[in-house]
């Protein structure tokens, strides 16, 4: 059986996580070029998938006006540049594993859906949380009926003190203007997942949010502009740079993201001179730091989710009550606890997670293969992955205009 190929779209963060899938699994997954400016990610995914330079490629633009070279794009280029490679590619004859979110806008999202379907490409959303064993656990729990009829879940996403500072007030998606707002960013995630749980059409929508902490007015006393600028705060600031990067223990995420060069003095310059540097207090941001959204699905079952950048830990939490039972889960311990009433508290065994994302991201390549391979929808399609960003449009505008918004 030959090995399904891939050409790579963008090689950050992402674009990289799925070298390890090819490497490992060679007789599935052949990663055969890449496409990416920045010549030093560029050349280390390239040496490490042994990708020969005839096959290296400065832009997506670059490669896609060659012709077909591989059964599959992954495009892992930045929240406003999935449409055109997406559509693109869709039409030169490929097959798309997408980032998520789909595109920053619905008429996009709309179209990128209705490409999948006119050109019969298979397209999959990486909507990762729905291939962790964590949620597949509970989704089979729910389609057995063990808490009988879902009428509430409520989700909290902590998304970590110091990730919100690297991904949202200093880094990539820390403004609406040049991504995406933190709800279609980050929490589409907890939007597709609260509608595959419920397994039914979501109907209204209401959302609070906003951005407080990170703002100009809450900078301590004499603190700079960098954190390097001797800041007098550094022994008592959560989120003081230094304290973030310069760890030498520390190599992978999120400290590869702000160097390629891992050594102190690569660290320290990347510190003094780019975006991760910068007091928080002190950035161009303007994307939430909390969020609350509200949602009714058909049948009146109700769901509440939480976004916080203030919390310790990582990771979500979620309770859901049935007509019969109630389940607690933690993502962070990868545990689930079942307790239908009258009966005894069982910890449900959860298998343990192989790749990142809890397992997320190596399951939703092993489903994309396998849709190439033997026909089918994926679980995260062009448009079943539409309905979840369309919920995400609808809390914005209900955040913004304090509106609840009827789907
Ligand atoms: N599925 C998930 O759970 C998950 C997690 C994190 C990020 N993401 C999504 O993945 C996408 C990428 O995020 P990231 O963290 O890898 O960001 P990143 O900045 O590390 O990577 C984006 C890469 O695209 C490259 N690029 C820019 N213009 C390009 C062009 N014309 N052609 C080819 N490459 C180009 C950039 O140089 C960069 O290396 C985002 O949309 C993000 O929302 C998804």
């Amino acid at each position: 059986m030959k090995p399904i190929t891939a050409v790579v779209l963008g090689a950050g963060s992402r674009g990289c996580s799925y070298s390890g899938y090819a490497r490992e699994y060679p007789e599935a997954l052949q990663i055969v070029a890449v496409a990416e400016p920045r010549a030093d990610r560029r050349d280390l995914l390239a040496q490490e998938l042994n990708i020969p330079e005839s096959n290296r490629f400065a832009s997506w633009q670059e490669l896609l006006a060659r012709p077909r070279m591989a059964d599959c794009v992954f495009v892992c280029t930045m929240d406003d540049d999935h449409t055109a490679p997406a559509i693109q590619a869709m039409e030169l004859g490929y097959h798309v594993l997408l980032e998520k979110p789909m595109s920053n806008t619905e008429a996009e999202c709309r179209l990128i859906a209705d490409t999948a379907s006119r050109t019969g490409r298979a397209l999959a959303v990486c909507h990762v949380l729905r291939y962790t064993p964590f949620y597949m656990t509970l989704k089979n729990l729910i389609d057995q009926g063990q808490v009988g009829e879902v009428t509430v879940i409520n989700q909290i996403e902590n998304v970590g003190y110091w990730h919100q500072a690297h991904s949202f007030v200093r880094g990539n998606w820390r403004t609406v203007r040049e991504t995406s707002p933190m709800i279609l960013q980050k929490s589409c995630h907890d939007m597709d997942i609260l509608l595959w749980l419920m397994g039914k059409d979501c109907r209204r929508v209401q959302s609070f949010g906003s951005l407080r902490h990170f703002t100009p007015e809450n900078a301590p006393e004499g603190a700079p502009e960098r954190c390097l600028d001797g800041c007098p705060h550094a022994e008592r600031c959560p989120y003081y740079a230094p304290a973030l990067y310069m760890d030498m223990r520390r190599t992978g995420w999120p400290v590869d993201v702000i160097t390629t060069d891992l050594s102190e003095a690569g660290r320290r310059k990347a510190l003094e001179e780019g975006p991760y540097g910068r007091c928080v207090y002190r950035c161009d941001n303007d994307v939430v730091d909390r969020q609350v959204v509200n949602l009714e699905f058909e049948g009146g079952a109700v769901a509440t989710f939480t976004m916080t950048a203030f919390s310790a830990d990582f990771s979500r939490q979620l309770k859901i009550f049935g007509t019969e039972g109630q389940i607690t889960a933690d993502m962070g311990t990868n545990q689930i606890v079942l307790h239908r009433f009258g009966e005894e508290k069982q910890t449900i065994p959860v298998d343990a997670a192989r790749s990142g994302h809890g397992g997320g991201d190596y399951g939703i390549l092993r489903d994309f293969l396998h849709v190439l391979r033997h026909g089918g929808e994926s679980r995260t399609s062009a448009n079943v992955s539409l309905q979840s960003h369309l919920i995400c449009f609808a809390a914005e505008k209900s955040r913004k205009e304090h509106i609840v918004v009827e789907l």
